[in-house]
This record gives structure tokens, C-alpha cells and sequence, in this order.
């Protein structure tokens, strides 16, 4: 694992978005692996800001998202559709039909069967986009999630469901279940960039770094990938052992 550490996060993000947007002028039709929450926000923000300002082309940019919650339509504000939607695509020129995101009604097990196809048709994600669960989830794959998972259907920890309660009226309507991405899946990336910022990662940081590799902390499991990067500020990082 490669480990940049950066002073504050406006240059974290600038850096994560300059190497999306390398990969995608060297080439055009790259398949983008993505994901939601806080992390890649700003990240998001940058490539809109570059598209606008240096016309980068999307068009044909094919992208898979990680998760999205069971039991919410694509129209819910809170569900990923939504948030992918309305924090990047549109603000990118990619058709949005090139735009990926398991969906979290009809019949989730024909879903990920069919997602992980599409994956696969699609020649396999080549740059894979992560964030962190502060239990160490990559996607949402809790820990004690095995290894060899594939796309599946899973049950939100309490950990979970409380860090992500901010977007949602209260704990209680946030959605018990999710359709996630694999680990195997994750890790069939060509490459993988994963961002993590303030003291609240730094634990999950420095057991996913110097920890043992284990289905305890899903994140480890990176240490065996041959190209991925760990963009962190210096609060998340707080805990790494001297390099
Ligand atoms: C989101 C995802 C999750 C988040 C993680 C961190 O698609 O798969 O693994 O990356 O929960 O969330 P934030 O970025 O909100 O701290």
C-alpha cells in the first residue's frame, strides 16, 4: 500500500480528483469504481470544477458505484442514486445510463448476480474510489464480512447505522440493509484510492495499515492489493507507525 498524507484536506482532494482525471484523459472509456458518503465530496467537487473549467470528457466514462441502500428508490434523497446523481454525474457530461448504482428495490439478489456481471462485461472497474467505515467497512462490508464475498445483500451494523443517522431524520429511519459490493469485488480493481480524513479514521487507519490482514477489519485486506493508495490527512494518520 502506497500512503500519501496531506496537510489539510482542500490538497487531499485535489490530489485524489488530478488522478482521476489523469486516468481518464489516458483513457477515455475507463470504468470508474465509486462510492458515497462525506469522503469524496470535495473530491466530486474538483472534477465538476475541472470538467466546467478544462472540459475534461466523461462521455464515455463508464461508472459501478459500491452500495446502495435496500428499500429506497433512486428519487429518495437519501438513497446513493440520488446522492451520485446530484453531487457528480450531473454536474459531468457522462449519460447517466453509463452510470451504475445497484438498485435497493425489486429483487436484490438478481440484482448483485446481474451487477457483478455487468461488472465483468464491462472488462472489471479500473480505478476503484473508497472511503472508510470507522470499524474499518470498505463498501459495506462489515467486519467478519468474508474475503471471498461478491456482490451480496447485508445487514448495517449499529456502528453504522449510528455514523450515518446525520443524513437521516433519525437513527430509526435509517435503512437496516444494503446491497454492497464485494471485497473480492473491490479487489478485482486494477487500482484502488481510498480517502480518509479527521481523528475519527485515525483507528481504523492504523489497524488496516499495521494490524494483521483479517475479516475483523475488511479494510486490511488492501494490504494485499498490488496498487492501492491511501490519501490521508495528518489527523487520520495520527496513529501510523513511524514509516
Ligand atoms: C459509501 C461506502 C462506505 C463509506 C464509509 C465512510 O459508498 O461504501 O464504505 O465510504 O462508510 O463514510 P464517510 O465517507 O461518510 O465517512
Amino acid at each position: 500500500m502506497q500512503i500519501q498524507i496531506f496537510q489539510d484536506k482542500e490538497s487531499l482532494h485535489r490530489a485524489v480528483a488530478q488522478m482521476f482525471i489523469e486516468a481518464v484523459k489516458v483513457k477515455p472509456n475507463i470504468i470508474l469504481g465509486l462510492a458515497t458518503g462525506s469522503s469524496p465530496l470535495e473530491t466530486y467537487e474538483n472534477l465538476i470544477k475541472d470538467h466546467k473549467e478544462n472540459g475534461t470528457d466523461y462521455s464515455e466514462v463508464v461508472t459501478f458505484n459500491l452500495d446502495e441502500y435496500i428499500g429506497l428508490e433512486g428519487s429518495h434523497s437519501q438513497s446513493y442514486r440520488y446522492f451520485m446523481n446530484t453531487s457528480l454525474f450531473n454536474g459531468l457530461n457522462i449519460p447517466l445510463g453509463q452510470t451504475n448504482v445497484p438498485s435497493g428495490t425489486g429483487d436484490v439478489n438478481e440484482t448483485c448476480e446481474a451487477y457483478e456481471n455487468e461488472i465483468t462485461n464491462a472488462g472489471g472497474i479500473d480505478l476503484q474510489l473508497l472511503g472508510i467505515g470507522t470499524n474499518g467497512h470498505i463498501g459495506f462490508n462489515e467486519p467478519g464480512t468474508p474475503f471471498d464475498t461478491r456482490t451480496h445483500v447485508t445487514a448495517l451494523t449499529q456502528e453504522t447505522i449510528d455514523g450515518n443517522a446525520r443524513f437521516f431524520e433519525s437513527a430509526d429511519s435509517v435503512p437496516k440493509k444494503a446491497v454492497t459490493m464485494g471485497i473480492q469485488s473491490i479487489m478485482g480493481a486494477k487500482k484502488i484510492a481510498l480517502i480518509a480524513y479527521g481523528s475519527k479514521k485515525a483507528a481504523a487507519i492504523r489497524d488496516m495499515v499495521n494490524g494483521p490482514i483479517t475479516e475483523s477489519m475488511p479494510a486490511s485486506i488492501l494490504q494485499n492489493h498490488p496498487d492501492a493508495t491511501l490519501f490521508l490527512d495528518e489527523e487520520a494518520a495520527a496513529l501510523l507507525k513511524p514509516q
